[in-house]
C-alpha cells in the first residue's frame, strides 16, 4: 500500500486557457506542450487505515495548504471510501510560481496513488484523472511533444514526437521566486467571464494547433517559434483586457523578451513563452543554449536561471 512516482513539469507552446466545464475541469481548448527533463516532482503515497486523515509534507515540511486538492485527486483515483494517505512530495524547483509545479505534482500523485492501491490503469486513464485535478497535469503523463485534444466528453492526450527525435533545450529565466498573486484556475475564469478577446481565442485555437502540429512533424523551428510566441501573447492579451486585469509580467519579464528579440536578430534559434507567472521560458536549439543562458543571465532583474532538455512522461519509481 505504498508506492512512489516521478513526473516532470511541461511547458505549453499552444496554451490551455479557459474551461468549458468548471466542475469536471474540462478545458475549453486543446493544447500542445513539451515535457521537461531536469525539473521534477516525486510523490510517495502510503495508504494507512490507522491515520485520522490525509497528511502531506513538501520537501520535508508539513503543508496543509495544498492538501485539499491532493486529497480530492486521491478520491478520484481511488474512490472516496479509500484509506487515508501519507503523502510525501519532493520538488526541485519553485512551487506555484508559474513553472507548472501543479502539472508535475498531480501527474506524479495520480501514478503513485494508483500504484499504491495496486490499480493498474492505462496511461490515458491516468491522464484523464490527473487532468481533473489540474488541466495541464494530463500532459505530464506523456513525454516529448504532447498534444491534449479537447474531446466532447473528456480529453485525449498523446505524444506527437518523442523527446529524443527533436531534442530542444529550455532555458528558464526566473524573474521572481515568490508564489503568484492569482492562481491560473481563478485567472482563467476572470478571462472567460470578462475578457472581450476570449471568444476569438477559442475560435482561433484549432488553427494554432494545426500549425504547431505541422511544425513539430516537420521539425520546423521557425514555424514552431512563430506560432508559439503568437499564441502566448494572445493568452496574455486576454488577461490584460479582463476586469480586473491579470498581469503576470514584471519589468524583468519584458527585459527578457527584449533580450530574446536581440538574440533572434543575431540569427539564434530561440523563442519565448510565458505562463501564469513572470518567468520567461526560452525554447532553443541545443547548440545555442549556452549563448541564450548567458544573455538571459545578464538581463536586468533575472534572479536565477534553470536549464532543461525534454523528458519522459510520469512513471513509477523505486521506493527509497
Ligand atoms: C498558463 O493546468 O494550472 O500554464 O486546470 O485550473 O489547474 P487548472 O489550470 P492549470 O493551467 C495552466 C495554464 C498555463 C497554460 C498551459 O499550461 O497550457
Amino acid at each position: 500500500m505504498r508506492a512512489a512516482a516521478i513526473a516532470q513539469p511541461n511547458i505549453a507552446l499552444i496554451k490551455y486557457w479557459g474551461k468549458r466545464d468548471v466542475g469536471r475541469n474540462l478545458p475549453a481548448v486543446g493544447s500542445i506542450s513539451i515535457t521537461l527533463h531536469e525539473l521534477f516532482t516525486e510523490m510517495e503515497v502510503q495508504l494507512d487505515g490507522s491515520l485520522a486523515g490525509d497528511q502531506l509534507t513538501v520537501n520535508g515540511a508539513p503543508d496543509a495548504g495544498l492538501l485539499p486538492r491532493l486529497s480530492d485527486c486521491l478520491d478520484r483515483v481511488l474512490g472516496d471510501d479509500r484509506d487515508p494517505a501519507r503523502i510525501q512530495s519532493r520538488c526541485n524547483f519553485p512551487i506555484a510560481a508559474g513553472l507548472a509545479s501543479s502539472a508535475s505534482a498531480f501527474a506524479a500523485l495520480t501514478v503513485a496513488a494508483a500504484a499504491a492501491a495496486e490499480r493498474s490503469l492505462e496511461t490515458y486513464e491516468l491522464a484523464s484523472l490527473a487532468g481533473r485535478a489540474s488541466g495541464s497535469a494530463a500532459r505530464s503523463l506523456y513525454g516529448g511533444f504532447v498534444e491534449l485534444e479537447n474531446r466532447r466528453d473528456d480529453i485525449a492526450v498523446r505524444t506527437l514526437r518523442a523527446a529524443t527525435e527533436w531534442p530542444l533545450t529550455v532555458v528558464i529565466a526566473i524573474t521572481a521566486s515568490g508564489p503568484k498573486a492569482v492562481g491560473s484556475t481563478e485567472a482563467m475564469e476572470i478571462s472567460r467571464k470578462t475578457s472581450p478577446f476570449y471568444s476569438s481565442w477559442i475560435e482561433q485555437q484549432p488553427h494554432d494547433l494545426t500549425i504547431a502540429r505541422e511544425a513539430i512533424q516537420q521539425k520546423d523551428f521557425a514555424k514552431l517559434a512563430a506560432v508559439s510566441e503568437h499564441n502566448c501573447l494572445k493568452m496574455h492579451s486576454i488577461m490584460w483586457a479582463s476586469r480586473p486585469p491579470v498581469v503576470y509580467w514584471n519589468s524583468a519579464t519584458m527585459s527578457c523578451l527584449q533580450t530574446i528579440r536581440e538574440l533572434q536578430a543575431q540569427g539564434l534559434g530561440v523563442f519565448f513563452t510565458m505562463d501564469a507567472g513572470p518567468q520567461v521560458k526560452a525554447v532553443c536549439v541545443p547548440e545555442h543554449a549556452a549563448q541564450v543562458g548567458e544573455a538571459l543571465g545578464g538581463t536586468d532583474g533575472v534572479v536565477d536561471l534553470m536549464q532543461s532538455g525534454l523528458g519522459e512522461g510520469a512513471r513509477r519509481t523505486k521506493m527509497p
